[in-house]
Formats: C-alpha cells, sequence, structure tokens
C-alpha cells in the first residue's frame, strides 16, 4: 500500500495543468478528485466549497463516491466535521461509527470505513474542505497528509479565481448593486459557477432566473430522500429540484398536469412523513404559470386583458379594514414617531388611507424597485429612500404580499440601515403562495390565490384606478390553456 513520492508528484503536474484552463470549476475540480483519489489510491474524494456565511458546505468536484452518497443533502458546516473548518487535519477511522460523522447510517450502507479531511485555505480562512475515503479501514501517512494539503491549496487558488472571474462578470452586468446583496452574493458566488449547464426542464431555468433575481440562494437537486427499501437496498427516491438554504426550504416543480399529479403528491405526503423536519413545497405547472404571469411572462402573461370577474372587497369594506388597522398601529406605537415606506406603485391607494387614519405622528418615504423582467438581472432598487431611517421606527407598508421575495429583499435592505425597529403592514396577504416567510405584523385580508386588481394593484400597467379589489376574469387564468 505504500504510494511513492514519484507518483504524488506526478498527480500534482496533472493538477497543476488544468488549473488555469478554460474548463468550468465543476470540471476543474473533478479532475482533481479524481487524481487526488487514483494518486492516493482512495476509493473516493470529494471537494467542498463552504458558502459565506459560512453554515453550509456544497460538493464543488468528485470522484468514485455514489449519487446517493452525495445527494444527502448539503453538509451542515457546524456539524460535518466542524474542526476541518477550524484549520485542523481531521482523520476518522470508522466512519460508521464515529460521533463527527453526520450521517453515520449513510456511510454504513455506502460502505465508507476510513476518511481523511484537509482545510482550503484562502487567505488564512477555511473556504473549503478535500475529503478522500476508503472502503477498508486505512491509515494514513505523513505523506498522504502533505501531499492531500497541497492539493487543498491549489484549490483554494481555483476557488478564488472562480470568484473573482464572477464578480468582474457581475459587476459588468449591474453597475450598482445594494449591499446586501454584495454580501450575500459571494456566497453564491461559487453556486453560480456551479449551477447546471441544463436543467431538467426550462421551467427549472426559469424559477432559477426568478431566484437570483431575488438574491435568493439556491441548489439544483442537492438532496435525494430515499423513500422506500427492500431490505438494505434503496429501491425508491425522491429528489426535489431546488433547496433555498437561506429558507431551509426544498421546492419541486412540476410540469406535469394537473390530473397527473397524484404520484407525486404521493411521494410529497411520504416524504413529510419520513422526514418530518424537512419543509417541501410543490409549486404546479398553474402556480408557476400564475407567478410568472404577474411579470408578465409565460404562457398567461401573453393572454388577453379582459377584465374584472369579480369584486371581492368594496370600497367601504376596504376603508373600514384600513381604519381597524390604523387604530392598532396608533395605539402600538402611541407616543412614538413613526416613518412609513411604501413601495410604488401599488401602494399609494393604501397608504394614503392608512396614513391619513393614524393618530400618531408620521413621515412617509416611497421606494421603487425593478420588477422580475426573466433578463438575469438582479432586483434593483431604483428609487431609495429620502432620509435616513437609522435610529427610526419603520413600518413597511405594502400592497400585496404574494411569494414573499419583494419584501424579503426589501426588509433586507431596511434592516441594514439599522432602524429602531421594523415593522411590516400589508393590506392583502396571498398566504397560499409564500415562499419566504416574512413576518407580517398588520393584515388587511387574506386573499385567495387569485390575481387581484384594483385599489393600487394593476394588471399590466390597468385596473389601479378602480376603487375596489376584484379578481380578474378567469378567462385570463385559466388552467385549460395550461394543459
Ligand atoms: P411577491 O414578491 O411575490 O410577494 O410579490 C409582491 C408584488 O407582486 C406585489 O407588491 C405586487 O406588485 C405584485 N402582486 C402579487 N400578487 C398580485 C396580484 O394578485 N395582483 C397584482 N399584483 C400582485
Amino acid at each position: 500500500m505504500s504510494r511513492s513520492r514519484g507518483s504524488y508528484y506526478s498527480a500534482l503536474k496533472r493538477i497543476t495543468r488544468v488549473v488555469n484552463s478554460a474548463l468550468s470549476l465543476r470540471k476543474i475540480c473533478n479532475y482533481i478528485a479524481k487524481n487526488t483519489a487514483r494518486a492516493m489510491q482512495v476509493n473516493g474524494c470529494r471537494i467542498l466549497s463552504l458558502n459565506a456565511r459560512k453554515e453550509y458546505l456544497i460538493t464543488v468536484g468528485t470522484y468514485g463516491l455514489s449519487d446517493l452518497y452525495l445527494k444527502k443533502g448539503p453538509l451542515d458546516a457546524r456539524k460535518s466535521l466542524p474542526d476541518i473548518l477550524e484549520g485542523k487535519i481531521v482523520f476518522i477511522a470508522d466512519a460508521t461509527k464515529d460521533e463527527r460523522i453526520q450521517h453515520p447510517q449513510i456511510a454504513q450502507t455506502q460502505g465508507i470505513a476510513s476518511i481523511l479531511g484537509v482545510p482550503v485555505l484562502g487567505k488564512g480562512e477555511a473556504i473549503g474542505e478535500i475529503r478522500v475515503y476508503t472502503r477498508e479501514p486505512r491509515k494514513f501517512s505523513e505523506a498522504d497528509k502533505s501531499f492531500l494539503l497541497s492539493v487543498a491549496n491549489i484549490c483554494a487558488v481555483v476557488f478564488e479565481r472562480a470568484e473573482l472571474h464572477q464578480l468582474l462578470e457581475q459587476d459588468y452586468k449591474t453597475q450598482t448593486r445594494e449591499k446586501r446583496r454584495k454580501s450575500s452574493q459571494v456566497s453564491a458566488l461559487l453556486n453560480t459557477h456551479l449551477r447546471p449547464t441544463t436543467f431538467a426542464h426550462p421551467s427549472e431555468e426559469d424559477f432559477a432566473k426568478l431566484l437570483d433575481f431575488y438574491c435568493i440562494e439556491w441548489l439544483y437537486e442537492p438532496r435525494s430522500f430515499p423513500l422506500k427499501w427492500e431490505g438494505d437496498k434503496i429501491v425508491e427516491m425522491f429528489t426535489p429540484d431546488f433547496y433555498l438554504p437561506e429558507l431551509d426550504v426544498y421546492i419541486e416543480l412540476t410540469t406535469l398536469k394537473q390530473n397527473l399529479l397524484t404520484e407525486k403528491n404521493r411521494k410529497l405526503r411520504q416524504i413529510r412523513q419520513l422526514y418530518p423536519e424537512v419543509n417541501v413545497k410543490l409549486i404546479t405547472k398553474n402556480d408557476f404559470a400564475k407567478l410568472l404571469a404577474k411579470y408578465g411572462y409565460g404562457p398567461l402573461g401573453e393572454a388577453k386583458v379582459e377584465g374584472v370577474d369579480r369584486v371581492l372587497y368594496s370600497h367601504a369594506q376596504i376603508q373600514r379594514r384600513i381604519r381597524t388597522l390604523s387604530r392598532h398601529i396608533s395605539r402600538d406605537y402611541a407616543g412614538q414617531r413613526l416613518v412609513l415606506i411604501g413601495i410604488l406603485k401599488g401602494v399609494v391607494c393604501f397608504m394614503a388611507d392608512l396614513m391619513q387614519n393614524l393618530s400618531i405622528p408620521v413621515t412617509v418615504d416611497l421606494m421603487a424597485i425593478s420588477y422580475y423582467g426573466g433578463d438575469g438581472q438582479v432586483v434593483k432598487i431604483t428609487r431609495d429612500l429620502d432620509s435616513s431611517i437609522t435610529g427610526q421606527h419603520v413600518l413597511m407598508v405594502e400592497d400585496i404580499v404574494d411569494t414573499g421575495m419583494t419584501l424579503n429583499y426589501i426588509l433586507g435592505h431596511l434592516s441594514a440601515h439599522n432602524p429602531a425597529s421594523l415593522r411590516v403592514c400589508t393590506l392583502l396577504d396571498k398566504r397560499a403562495r409564500r415562499l419566504v416567510n416574512v413576518p407580517l405584523d398588520y393584515v388587511g385580508f387574506e386573499v385567495p390565490d387569485e390575481f387581484v386588481v384594483g385599489y393600487g394593484l394593476d394588471y399590466k400597467g390597468e385596473y389601479r384606478n378602480l376603487p375596489f379589489i376584484g379578481i380578474l376574469h378567469p378567462e385570463l387564468i385559466k388552467d385549460d390553456e395550461l394543459q
């Protein structure tokens, strides 16, 4: 089992040759993993990158490991061999018994015995790891460790080069970007590099674009959930399309016709039973088309504007509810000054009526943002606050919260200014379609999963002037058109 200096030398020579190639980050890392595993005569190798908030590790290159082992989900940086990220070399003699291993049962079914892990350090801090795996118990020599550390140093250069490349590209695309985006962006850099070149379905690519627009980090198919076993053998698995790490939610996007959904729903029910801690959401073809239609995209976005089908809330009902909301707000902020902030243009009617009913002193500020345009940009604040909100009590006033992505973005932006408090008041809450669980402190009405217009809300720029809130004609959002 002795590994000669010569084999390590030629492996390093091969690895350094690809580092500067035009290959993608994933291909380079896979090549490094393969050459490392072969030179060390181990059964598998995995190169992992740490996200910027140091919460989880993503696989960026692998060799010799099964799909099941790789798709056991993003590794929690605090639970999965945290010593490596402290800058230490970690040796696990028996992965099936060692309590430092996050998924020992999977290690067992995959026949993994020993693991050696070293940190990938960038400017003195851990930015990733390399781990090698053997099927037979194995001790590693000093030469093995020092070879793996050299490979880790090469990986650090590869990672940093990828980040730099990505940053330059982003800067070119979007000249102005919010601070929050900058910090979360760095964590998403490697993800961006790693995104699959081919999605299984075009709607997945559209969904990824939408998430990118709202700066929501995502991983594509990072985890498979075993659903059925025959003895030790897994005979059925389910791999949701996306995982959104910041929101800790898995998303399954289905392009099946509504009537073929039974099988998928069965699998989702099973996941919920077997893995109660896991949050999985299903977005159907119709849900997704409605989401895109909001921005004038997708099959529904093309439809002709027909008219309002029925009134959901009359002007009198809206005014009554606003008076109640205003009473609650005035009571909660008694003796304080309040800054009301709204986003143009949907909020104008609600903001105007709400502020007239408040009995406390308020100032008002309005922001504007760019909405999803399907062109791969990111959400931008096109009109920022006029005055500083640092140390002020702030109430964010919204017309409608749907997926919650807009509000989530805006709250991130506002909290960066350190207000004394930050709460949310929305006239309408379309809870059924929530993707991001943003806290709502004051809610006017919970509305059904329908496209609503009027009282400031538009469809393709029209209907804002209606004094009531109505549901857009169902012809426009007709399910049959999608099937
Ligand atoms: P979210 O980011 O998905 O929560 O979307 C919020 C924004 O989408 C709102 O501020 C509205 O501009 C728009 N929106 C969501 N649902 C509707 C609707 O039913 N009618 C009109 N606009 C909507």
